[in-house]
């Protein structure tokens, strides 16, 4: 295989560089007035769903700061739509039905990704057309049991009580909805990396309700069956964000991801010793620290570096997105920060 040609793909695949790739969560949004700006005139699904507008909000974070990557504008539940599932966001999304029996999953079609999300493709071609050739290109899609929260209660939640109760109600239909979504959840990301992503990442925001048993039964094989439908088509890096899931990391481990995301809760010291020296870990600055005052900030950045260092490589990012009222000036600083403590240490 070629040298990857980004900083981000040669860590991901453990090569320790010179510093670690830093991006941010939810890098392209509300934080940033230019976004801001841009959706007074467009509909959140309106932006995702057109290429050229997409791919100016994806731009738009790289363009404003050194960053090693740009993530796809774009929302885990996108693909959703494409299966057949009625969708809105207000700001967060609302379906116009639960699914929640076996009638309701052999309703759903298998993504076509080509055929349903064609403009998520085109947005990925625009980027990687115009993207600083040394930054890579991250396409995304949602964990198959975080899509099956949303799904089976028809909207977001603290606790998605009906989607863990229909697990344990209806488990081979649960079953069934999970192994759809894990299908087309690989499809979509091997026709992301097909139009230009160099890492794929999959977002299991709430696999942290879940315990070890449960996650262990339902979650885990489907996620093998979808990071091994990805390898078998495409060489990319996986990255798994398991959030909230630090009693979960002997699983995640067994999973293999390229990458594993961590939340701010759990030192990067400690997911390293669950998961192996061998392991890379991607984060996770609180994304509350971004509101300290700088020599604070600095403090915070520089615990994420050195817990980072205890790993094979380091991905440096939040430990989930950042806060809508986070001053970009902030971002600017930490980015920096990241860059100038890295060549301080190599000098
Ligand atoms: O990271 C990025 O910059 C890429 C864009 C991105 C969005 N959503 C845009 C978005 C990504 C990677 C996501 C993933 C996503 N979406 C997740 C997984 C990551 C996580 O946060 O745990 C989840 C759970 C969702 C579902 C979702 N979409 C929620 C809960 C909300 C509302 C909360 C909020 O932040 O407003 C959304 C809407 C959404 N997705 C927005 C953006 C920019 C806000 C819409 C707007 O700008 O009006």
């Amino acid at each position: 295989m070629a040298e990857p040609a980004t900083l981000l793909e040669r860590t991901c695949r453990g090569v320790r560089g010179p510093r670690p790739p830093v991006w941010i969560m939810r890098q392209a949004g509300r934080y940033l007035p230019e976004y801001r700006r841009l959706r007074e005139h467009v509909d959140f699904l309106t932006a995702t769903k057109t290429p050229e507008i997409a791919a100016r909000i994806t731009l738009q974070p790289v363009e404003r700061f050194p960053l090693d990557a740009a993530i796809l504008f774009s929302d885990i539940m996108t693909p959703l739509e494409g299966m057949g599932v009625g969708l809105d966001f207000a700001p967060g999304p609302v379906l116009d039905q639960p699914v929640r029996s076996e009638a309701d999953v052999r309703a759903l079609r298998t993504l076509v990704p080509d055929e349903h999300v064609g403009f998520v493709m085109e947005t990925l071609r625009l980027v990687r057309a115009e993207l600083r050739r040394d930054a890579a290109l991250i396409g995304f899609a949602g964990a198959p049991f975080t899509l099956f929260c949303y799904l089976v209660e028809g909207g977001g939640s603290k606790s998605f009580t009906e989607a863990r109760a229909f697990l344990h109600r209806e488990p081979r239909t649960a079953a069934h909805l999970l192994r759809l979504l894990g299908t087309s959840m690989a499809a979509y990301l091997v026709a992301q990396a097909r139009a230009g992503a160099d890492v794929l990442m999959l977002f299991d925001s709430w696999a942290g309700l879940l315990g070890p048993r449960t996650y262990g039964r339902f979650v885990l094989p489907v996620l093998k069956e979808t990071v091994a439908a990805i390898r078998a088509e495409v060489d990319r890096p996986v990255v798994y964000f398991a959030n909230a899931a630090s009693t979960l990391m002997a699983q995640v481990r067994e999973l293999g991801a390229d990458v594993v995301g961590i939340d701010w809760t759990l030192p990067l010291s400690r997911a390293v010793r669950e998961l192996g020296d061998d392991a890379v870990v991607q984060g996770n600055l609180d994304p509350a620290a971004l509101f300290a005052p700088r020599a604070e900030l600095a403090d915070a950045v520089d615990e994420v570096l050195a817990e980072g260092a205890t790993a094979a490589a380091h991905v440096f990012n939040l430990g989930h997105g950042i806060h809508r009222a986070t001053d970009p000036d902030q971002v600017a600083f930490l980015v920096d920060r990241v860059h100038e403590r890295s060549i301080r240490k190599a000098g």
